[in-house]
């Protein structure tokens, strides 16, 4: 049996991550859990059936009386270098929650702690697992459309997402605690999936990110142009700022066909027509998405090799989401080996 530790009691973990923990009971256990709050840790530590003498409210004395195989990071964005550092020192293995960390800098103090402690890394890319992204996949791996060569992705919304009433819930706004809004919270996920999809990594980044609406010192909305080694291009749009008329749009079109997730289910068009897939052929389930990343991490910690989904993964993503805000300053493209990749 694995064993778990989590830092950080909060919505995510409330409404995603105990979900896993308790869909794969017969192989992982939560043996301790932190959270500065007392009704979070409570909360989190009754739902997964931790002694109360193993709720702490500071992580640092979880991480010198406990010794979990591998510790569940879920923590507003400022807190993710420091905690994640002193876990690799404690020599615990690491499952964070994206993004890494706030600045290129601060993954690459954590990339190297962590491997001088010798530590693996996963990261919390959970929409490469949404079904509809996996069987999308696997429909594009299937030739179904050809090459891709646009992926379109929209998210636009009127607010963010909020925190654990408890603790503040509107943190993601203030950019001292978050280091970004629209673009770092959630086209972050659109990133990844556009790479993912196209079949192809990022080569260079053209964007306008603003703050237009809300009253806040992040990024309420952003517009990116995704450039990929293989000549194809991503557009991808977020916003917490658009009072009505936004839509999910997830589009990858290839040269022999096209597919999009909309109303919940995937149609694939090809040879010049439509057809919607069955809904078990993919849906957004949220939760499912954390069970897949979860078990494959856990997989990874019983076989004892690195998690697919690692820390390179993880300063990869974070380096074009930083190219972006970049290339909106300085109004020019940025091409990703500026940043290191
Ligand atoms: N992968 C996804 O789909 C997804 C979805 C939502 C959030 N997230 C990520 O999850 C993380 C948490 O987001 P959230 O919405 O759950 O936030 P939240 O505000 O609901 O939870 C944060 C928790 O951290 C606790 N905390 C604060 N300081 C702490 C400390 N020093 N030690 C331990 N705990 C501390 C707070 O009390 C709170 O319970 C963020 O990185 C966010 O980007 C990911």
């Amino acid at each position: 049996m694995i064993t778990a530790a989590i830092i950080g009691c909060g919505r995510i973990v409330a409404e995603g991550h105990a979900y896993a923990f308790q869909a794969l009971k017969d192989r992982v256990q939560v043996i301790a859990v932190a959270d500065p709050v007392p009704e979070r840790r409570a909360l989190i530590g009754e739902m997964l059936g931790v002694p109360e003498e193993a709720w702490y409210a500071d992580y640092r004395d979880l991480l010198s009386r406990e010794t979990p195989d591998f510790v569940d990071l879920a923590l507003p964005h400022f807190l993710h270098e420091e905690v994640t550092i002193a876990c690799a020192q404690a020599g615990r293995h690491i499952l964070s929650e994206k993004p890494l960390a706030t600045s290129l800098d601060s993954a690459d103090r954590i990339l190297e702690a962590v491997d001088k402690a010798g530590v693996y890394l996963g990261i919390m890319h959970n929409y490469r697992y949404l079904p509809h992204n996996v069987r999308a996949l696997e429909l594009i791996a299937e030739g179904r459309i050809g090459d891709p060569f646009f992926v379109r992705n929209e998210g636009l919304g009127g607010g963010h997402y909020r925190g654990a009433s408890e603790y503040d819930p509107h943190w993601r706004a203030k950019g001292e605690r978050s280091g970004g809004g629209a673009l770092l919270d959630n086209g972050y996920h659109n990133i990844y999936m556009a790479e993912a999809l196209m079949g192809s990594p990022v080569k260079s980044v053209y964007a306008h990110v603003g703050t237009y609406v809300q009253k806040q010192d992040v990024d309420d909305l952003a517009v990116v142009l995704l450039e990929h080694e293989n000549g194809g291009v991503s557009s991808i749009q977020v916003s917490w700022a658009v009072r009505g008329g936004g839509q999910w749009v997830s589009e990858v079109h290839g040269t022999a066909g096209s597919l999009r997730f909309a109303n919940g289910r995937l149609e694939l068009f090809e040879n010049g027509r439509g057809e919607w897939l069955p809904q078990d052929a993919g849906g957004f389930d949220h939760r499912s998405s954390f069970v897949t990343l979860f078990s494959e991490f856990i997989t990874a910690l019983e076989q004892g090799h690195p998690p697919r989904l690692d820390g390179r993964a993880a300063r990869h993503n974070l380096a074009i989401v930083i190219a972006a805000y970049e290339s909106s300053r300085c109004k020019r493209p940025v091409a990703l080996s500026e940043l290191g990749e």
